[in-house]
C-alpha cells in the first residue's frame, strides 16, 4: 500500500477542514468534492487505493468503511470526516462505494443467448422460450393440469394450455392501470382441484380526492374461471375509504397461501412514513383467510384503532413473497430505495424499519438516514447494495436441478439478473447470479416439468416472455 502521509496533511490544511456541506448534498458531488482527488473521479484509484476492488485495510464491512470514512486513517493519510460531513451522508458515500464497485462487477457478466447453453457453478441451462407478448407479464403460475396463467399489468388475465394454445380470460375486474399499478398477481389455491379458486391482486380506481385527483388501492379478490370467464368473484380484502390515495407506485402486492391463510404484501403507495402506521394498509404485510376473513389471532387484531388485518409493518414494497416448502416460514423481497434490497423473514407482528431504518439512500443521491439498525425493528436477513430491483422469488423444489433443492430464486428488475440464494439456518451463505441481461424478471415459478420458469421484459419494446430454464446434462 502507497503512503501519502504528506500528501494528505497538505489536503487537511488546506482543504478538507474548511468543506461544509449542504444538507442533504448529492452524494456524487459530495465524493467529487471530497473524495474525488485522492481516489479518482471513478473511484478507479489514483494517488490513493481504488474502491472498487473489494481490497480493503480494514474487514470490508459496511461499519469499518463508516468509520474509516469519519474517523479517517491516519498512519495510511486517509483525512477524517467526521467533523466536516453528517453521519447520514456519510453513509451515502458507503452505499455510493457499494453501488459503484458492484456495477463494475457486474458489468463484466456476459448475457446468454436464448436457446444456448450456458454455464453457472452448479448445473449448465438451456434456455426455452414459452411464450412472448406485448406488454409487461407481471406474475404467473401453473394449474394442476399444466396450464399456465399470467397477468398482464395492462389489466388481463390469459391462460396457456400445455399444447400451447392461449386464451383471455374476459371479464376479469377493471383495473387503475398507472405507474405501476394494474394486474398484479394471480395465484391459483393450492387446493385448486377441490374448490377452483383463484387469487388475483390489483389497484383498484375508488373515487377523487378533495384536490379532484383519482385515489385507489390495492384490492385483493378471488374468483374461478369458467369457460373462458372470470365468474364468482369474492372481494377478499379493500382498504378502508379514508386511506386510499392517489400516488399510482408502490401498491405490492404478491399471495403467499399457507393452510387456511392468504398473506399478501401491500407496498407503502408512495407514502413512506404510512409504513410505521398501523391505522393504514399500506407498508404492510396482511395475513387473512382465503376467504377474506380476518383471523383473531393476527398480531394487532386486539389493538384499537389499528387495521387487524396487519401482520407485519415498515415493509416498503415488497414484490416478493414465498411460503418455505418445508419450514413454512414465510419470505419476502422488498424494494429499497436506491440501495437497501432486502430479503426478510416475515414474522407476526414484526417492524421491519422502513423509513426510520434502511440501507439505501434517495434516488437523488441525498440521504434518507444514517441507521440502518434501530432497537424493535428486524434487520433483513441479506440486502443488496446497489438496489437490483428485488421482484418476484421462488424455492426450487423439481426434479431436474439436483444441486439447486431448495435453492431460493430471486427475479431482479433494473439489475436484468437471476440470483440463486442458499439459505442455512435462516442465513444466505451463497448468492449466485446465474443469468444476466435477457430481461427484467419479475417473476420465477418451479414448473411442473422441474424447469424453472421466468418472466422476462423489455422496457422500450413493451414485450414480455416466459423463458424456460432447464437442465443440459
Ligand atoms: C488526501 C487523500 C484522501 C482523501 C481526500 C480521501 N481519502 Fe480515502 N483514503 C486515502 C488513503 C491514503 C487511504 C488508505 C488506502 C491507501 O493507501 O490508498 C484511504 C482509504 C479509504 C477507504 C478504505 C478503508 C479500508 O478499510 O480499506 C475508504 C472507504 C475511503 N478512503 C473513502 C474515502 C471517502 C468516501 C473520501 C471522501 C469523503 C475519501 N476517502 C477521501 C486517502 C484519501
Amino acid at each position: 500500500m502507497k503512503t501519502i502521509n504528506y500528501l494528505a496533511s497538505i489536503f487537511i490544511a488546506s482543504n478538507v477542514m474548511t468543506i461544509t456541506v449542504a444538507a442533504n448534498e448529492k452524494v456524487e458531488q459530495v465524493f467529487k468534492n471530497n473524495c474525488a482527488s485522492c481516489h479518482g473521479v471513478q473511484l478507479q484509484g489514483a494517488m490513493a487505493s481504488s474502491l472498487l476492488d473489494n481490497q480493503w485495510i480494514s474487514d470490508g464491512s459496511d461499519d469499518s468503511l463508516t468509520k474509516a470514512i469519519s474517523n479517517g486513517i491516519v498512519d495510511r493519510g486517509m483525512p477524517a470526516f467526521g467533523h466536516a460531513l453528517s453521519e447520514e451522508t456519510i453513509r451515502t458515500l458507503v452505499v455510493y462505494i457499494r453501488e459503484t464497485s458492484y456495477n463494475a462487477d457486474i458489468a463484466k457478466i456476459q448475457t446468454p443467448t436464448l436457446s444456448k447453453q450456458f454455464k453457472t457453478n452448479l448445473h449448465n441451462v438451456n434456455t426455452r422460450e414459452v411464450l412472448s407478448t406485448s406488454g409487461i407479464i407481471w406474475a404467473m403460475d401453473f394449474l394442476p393440469d399444466g396450464s399456465l396463467l399470467y397477468t398482464l399489468r395492462h389489466g388481463e388475465l390469459w391462460l396457456q394450455s400445455p399444447k400451447g394454445i392461449r386464451t383471455k380470460v374476459a371479464n376479469t375486474p377493471d383495473v387503475w392501470h398507472r405507474g405501476q399499478g394494474g394486474l398484479l398477481d394471480v395465484l391459483p389455491d393450492p387446493d385448486y382441484d377441490k374448490n377452483g379458486w383463484i387469487y388475483l391482486s390489483y389497484s383498484k380506481k375508488t373515487g377523487k380526492n378533495a384536490s379532484n385527483k383519482d385515489i385507489g388501492i390495492t384490492a385483493i379478490v378471488r374468483g374461478k374461471i369458467k369457460d373462458g370467464k372470470w365468474v364468482e368473484q369474492q372481494t377478499l380484502f379493500e382498504a378502508p375509504k379514508q386511506t386510499h390515495k392517489n400516488r399510482g407506485w408502490h401498491f405490492g402486492s404478491r399471495f403467499a397461501i399457507d393452510g387456511p391463510y392468504l398473506f399478501f404484501t401491500n407496498g407503502d403507495e408512495g407514502h413512506q412514513d404510512d409504513a410505521q402506521n398501523l391505522e393504514t394498509q399500506n407498508g404492510k404485510v396482511h395475513r387473512i383467510y382465503k376467504d377474506g376473513r380476518i383471523p383473531k389471532d393476527n398480531p394487532f387484531y386486539n389493538q384499537k384503532g389499528t387495521l387487524k388485518t396487519i401482520w407485519t409493518y415498515g415493509n416498503r414494497n415488497p414484490q416478493g413473497l414465498v411460503i418455505h416448502p418445508k419450514t413454512r416460514q414465510v419470505w419476502s423481497t422488498e424494494h429499497g430505495p436506491r440501495g437497501g434490497d432486502e430479503l426478510n423473514l416475515i414474522t407476526k407482528g414484526v417492524n421491519y424499519g422502513w423509513p426510520k431504518v434502511t440501507y439505501g439512500m434517495n434516488y437523488d443521491g441525498s440521504p434518507i438516514t444514517q441507521h440502518t439498525d434501530l432497537p424493535g425493528m428486524e434487520l433483513p436477513v441479506h440486502q443488496w447494495t446497489p438496489s437490483i430491483a428485488v421482484a418476484g422469488m421462488n424455492f426450487y423444489t423439481g426434479k431436474q436441478f439436483k444441486n439447486w433443492q431448495g435453492d431460493l430464486f430471486v427475479g431482479s428488475l433494473a439489475k436484468k439478473q437471476l440470483h440463486r440464494l442458499r439459505i442455512k439456518n435462516n442465513r444466505v451463505i451463497e448468492d449466485e447470479i446465474i443469468l444476466k441481461g435477457l430481461g427484467r424478471i419479475r417473476d420465477v415459478v418451479t414448473a411442473p416439468s422441474g424447469e424453472l420458469f421466468i418472466t422476462i421484459n423489455d422496457r422500450q419494446s413493451n414485450q414480455s416472455k416466459v423463458v424456460a430454464l432447464s437442465e443440459v446434462k
